[in-house]
């Protein structure tokens, strides 16, 4: 990636819609303030962002490469390699459904089928109600208990489309009384 590519272009070109927020950037400036020395520190600095934020927002990305004096290009080419940063707001709830060849031929493909046709989203999608993001992942490391999703921290596993869907509601009901508080 040149110098000059911003994340603004990187976005465009993925077809991400600018995010209107303004966003409070006192924890970016915290977590560089933090470090003894900034060399070698790029990606752990945006995982701490990504941690405080739920994503990696252009300001504090802009920020960063600012005062660890690095290109922005550089940070956005870090940003836009590594699957584990996102640049635009995650759900609530992350859910993961595991697409491997254990979980696939003990009926994973029922189970991702009902959480897509649940959720209204696919794979690295996020509801418009921010309830959740969704993503296929290759092996969740699980295979004993295929087929198997993950909810935020949570393994559900020898699943079907009904048990499935059981979670799903229990997940939903606690969402919003959550909400309620
Ligand atoms: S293949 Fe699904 S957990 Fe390993």
């Amino acid at each position: 990636m040149s110098a000059d590519v911003t994340l603004e272009d990187v976005k465009q070109d993925a077809g991400i819609e600018e995010e209107e927020e303004q966003i409070d950037l006192a924890p970016v400036h915290r977590i560089i303030d933090s470090l003894k020395e900034t060399k070698g520190m790029l990606i752990p600095v945006l995982q701490d962002v990504q941690t405080v934020y739920g994503y990696v927002p252009e300001e504090a990305a802009n920020v960063v490469a600012d005062r660890m004096r690095l290109y922005r290009s550089q940070v956005y080419g870090v940003l836009t390699f590594y699957t584990q940063f996102h640049l635009t707001p995650r759900g609530r709830h992350i859910i993961r459904a595991c697409s491997g060849t254990a979980c696939h031929v003990r009926g994973g493909k029922t189970v991702i089928s009902k959480l897509e046709h649940m959720l209204g989203i696919g794979h690295g999608e996020t509801t418009e109600d921010m309830f959740a993001s969704f993503e296929k992942v290759a092996c969740l490391g699980a295979c004993g208990l295929a087929p198997v999703i993950m909810i935020d921290n949570d393994a559900h596993g020898t699943l079907d489309s009904v048990k499935t869907e059981r979670i799903m509601d229990n997940l939903r009901e606690m969402d919003t009384m959550k909400r309620a508080e």
